[in-house]
């Protein structure tokens, strides 16, 4: 580790004013995951996690043409189910991992998110795409499916008739569709995707770390629960927002006329 940079054999990572910005760094395989980027993406995400100064995660891809093109095919062509199986588990891992974690994330979407690099994107919090950008999860066409997440993240944000025909028919949709459909939150000139990813991400690591992960854990967690129990994990993680600062802070602030000076406690 040096300063804020770590290194890794196929994903950048910096850390500034509180946004991390992970960049899968395989352009030559349009960003293609293999089992040591998906470990990586895994590792970064912890330190991530574990490190306060990260409030924001924004992902990306290396060069013009890819966020990622899907898990690594020509890895996963002459492997076993027991392979299979644990890369798959890895991948899910990782996922649920970035889904799950306390800080909010951005996909920032530059190029092809075919498979499991749309499984990628489905689970960070928004999805913000250059005009270029191409969704899909063509799997079926190699004879497989997905296996990040994708059969089931894609229906509860899309709804299950539009997923299906994705997901059955394996076409790539552009980023105006994917829009249409809820899948991206902002289509943008690709010239402008990473400066408001970014402009996003500042956004959100001025706000209330601890509402923000309160937001994120009631969304997450009641959304696949039994409405009655949503509501209470609701109204407890509310509560809980009133043993900070910043709730008090936001209070006296908007009574007092003047913007608040959040401090993260
Ligand atoms: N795995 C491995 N290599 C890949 C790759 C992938 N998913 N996608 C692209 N590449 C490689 C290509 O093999 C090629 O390598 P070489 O230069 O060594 O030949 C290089 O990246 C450039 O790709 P193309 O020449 O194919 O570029 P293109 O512009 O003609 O086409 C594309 C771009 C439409 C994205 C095409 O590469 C493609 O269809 N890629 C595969 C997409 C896919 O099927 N993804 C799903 C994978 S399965 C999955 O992800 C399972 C899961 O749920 C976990």
């Amino acid at each position: 580790m040096k300063g804020n940079q770590m290194s890794y054999n196929n994903i950048l990572f910096t850390v500034e004013d509180g946004i991390a910005t992970i960049t899968f760094n395989r352009p030559k395989s349009l960003n293609a995951m293999n089992y040591e980027t998906m470990s990586e993406l895994l590792d970064v995400a912890t330190v991530c996690k574990n490190d306060e100064n990260v409030k924001v995660l924004i992902l990306t891809g290396a060069g013009e043409k890819a966020f990622v093109a899907g898990a690594d095919i020509s890895q996963m062509q002459d492997m076993r189910p027991a392979e299979a199986l644990s890369f798959m588990e890895l991948g899910n891992e990782t996922m649920r991992f970035i889904e799950t974690m306390p800080k909010p994330s951005i996909a920032a979407v530059n190029g092809y998110a075919l498979g499991g690099g749309n499984e990628i994107a489905l689970a960070c919090d928004v999805r913000f795409a250059s005009e270029n950008a191409l969704f899909g999860q063509p799997e079926i066409s190699l004879g497989m499916m997905p296996g990040w997440g994708g059969t089931l993240r894609l229906p509860r944000l899309i709804g299950m008739g539009r997923a299906k025909e994705l997901i059955m028919g394996g076409a790539h949709i552009d980023a105006k569709r994917a829009y249409e459909i809820g899948l991206v939150n902002r289509v943008l000139p690709a010239d402008q995707l990473m400066a408001e990813a970014r402009k996003f991400a500042a956004k959100l690591a001025g706000l209330p770390g601890f509402a923000l992960k309160m937001i994120k854990h009631s969304v997450n967690f009641g959304y696949d629960l039994a409405l009655d129990n949503a509501i209470r994990l609701e109204v407890e993680s509310c509560a809980l927002c009133f043993s900070t600062g910043d709730q008090k802070e936001g209070m006296k602030a908007f009574l007092e006329k003047r913007k608040p000076a959040f401090t993260g406690r």
